[in-house]
C-alpha cells in the first residue's frame, strides 16, 4: 500500500471501471482526487466512494479530447486543491470495425480521445506539475491490444499502441522535472466498455475466458489499480518509461476461439447493451 497522504491525484475517466477502481485505491491509500470525466452521474458516483473513504473529491465536466477543456480541469485542480502530483490518463472509448467500411467518425472519435485525449491529459498535467515544482507521477492507461491485434479493432489498437510509444518519449523529456511516466496495458477486466468480452458470471463467454487465462479469472478494476498504487508511490519511484502488462497471462493464450451458440447469443445481449450506452455517451462525446 502506498503512502499517499497529502498528494492529489488528478484522473480522467473516473466515473466508471478502471477509473473508478483507480479513484478508490488511491483515496484507500490517502489521496485526494479530481475527477474528470464526461459523464457526470458516474463521476458523482465515484466522488461519494471516495468522500466515503475520508478523503476529498472534485469532480468536473471535461472532454479529454478537448485542449480548452483538459487546460482548464487541470489549472482547477490545482485552484482547488493547491496541489497536482499524480495524473492519470485513462478515459478511453472503443470502436470497432471492417476495414472495408468503418465509419470516418469512429475512427476519429477514438483518435481523438484514446490518443489526442491521452496527450492533452498529460500535457495539462505536466504543465502545472513543472509550474507547482514538486515533480510528479503520471500513468497512461493502454492495453493488451497495443501488443495484439484482433481484425475489427485495428483503430483501438493503433491508438493503444500509440499511447505505449509516447509514454516512452514523455519519460524523456520530463525526467529531468522530476516527473516519470508509466503505462499500463490491462488485459479484459471486467467493466461496462469491455462486458462483451468478458461476458457474465458463469455464462458461456466469461468460462471460455476464464479457461484461456492462466491465472483462471477476469480481471478487475482494482487488480489495475493495485499496479497504479504501486507506480505512483515510494516503491515506484525508479520507474519511468515502461509498459506494464498485467493480463492474468491472456496474450499468449487468447487465440482459437470459436464462440458456440450461447457464447453468440450472450454477445448480442451485450451488443445491445453497448449500443445502449453508446447512445447515452455519443451526444457528450460531441459536446467539445
Ligand atoms: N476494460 C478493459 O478490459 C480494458 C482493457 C484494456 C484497456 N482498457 C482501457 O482502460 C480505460 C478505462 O476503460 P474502462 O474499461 O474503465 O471503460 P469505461 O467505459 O467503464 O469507463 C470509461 C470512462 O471514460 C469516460 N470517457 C469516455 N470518453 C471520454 C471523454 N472524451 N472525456 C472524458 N471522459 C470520457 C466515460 O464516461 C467513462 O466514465 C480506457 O482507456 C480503456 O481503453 C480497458
Amino acid at each position: 500500500m502506498a503512502n499517499l497522504k497529502g498528494k492529489v491525484a488528478f484522473i480522467t475517466g473516473a466515473g466508471s471501471g478502471i477509473g473508478r477502481g483507480i479513484a478508490e485505491r488511491l483515496a484507500r491509500d490517502g489521496a485526494d482526487v479530481f475527477i474528470a470525466d464526461i459523464d457526470m452521474e458516474g463521476a458523482e458516483l465515484t466522488a461519494n466512494l471516495v468522500t466515503q473513504l475520508g478523503r476529498r473529491a472534485v469532480t468536473v465536466k471535461a472532454n479529454v479530447a478537448s485542449q480548452v477543456q483538459m487546460q482548464k480541469a487541470a489549472a482547477d485542480c490545482v485552484s482547488q486543491f493547491g496541489r497536482l502530483d499524480i495524473a492519470i490518463a485513462n478515459a478511453g472509448i472503443g470502436r470497432g470495425g471492417s476495414v472495408l467500411d468503418m465509419a470516418l467518425k469512429d475512427w476519429q472519435d477514438q483518435i481523438d480521445i484514446n490518443l489526442t485525449g491521452v496527450f492533452l491529459t498529460v500535457q495539462a498535467a505536466a504543465q502545472q506539475m513543472v509550474k507547482l515544482g514538486n515533480g510528479g507521477r503520471m500513468v497512461c492507461i493502454s492495453s493488451l491490444a497495443a501488443l495484439n491485434v484482433s481484425p475489427f479493432m485495428f483503430g483501438y489498437s493503433a491508438t493503444k499502441a500509440g499511447v505505449a510509444i509516447m509514454t516512452r518519449a514523455w519519460a524523456q523529456e520530463l525526467g529531468p522535472h522530476g516527473i516519470t511516466v508509466n503505462a499500463i496495458g490491462p488485459g479484459v477486466i471486467e467493466t461496462p466498455l469491455a462486458q462483451g468480452l468478458a461476458g457474465d458470471p458463469g455464462g458461456a463467454i466469461r468460462t471460455s475466458l476464464e479457461s484461456r487465462t492462466p491465472v483462471g479469472r477476469v480481471g478487475k478494476p482494482a487488480d489495475i489499480a493495485g499496479l497504479v498504487s504501486f507506480l505512483v508511490g515510494e516503491d515506484g519511484a525508479f520507474m519511468s518509461g515502461s509498459y506494464v502488462l498485467m493480463d492474468g497471462g491472456l496474450r499468449d493464450s487468447r487465440g482459437g476461439w470459436e464462440p458456440e451458440a450461447k457464447a453468440v447469443e450472450e454477445m448480442g445481449k451485450h451488443m445491445q447493451a453497448a449500443e445502449a450506452r453508446r447512445a447515452k455517451l455519443q451526444p457528450l462525446i460531441d459536446e467539445r
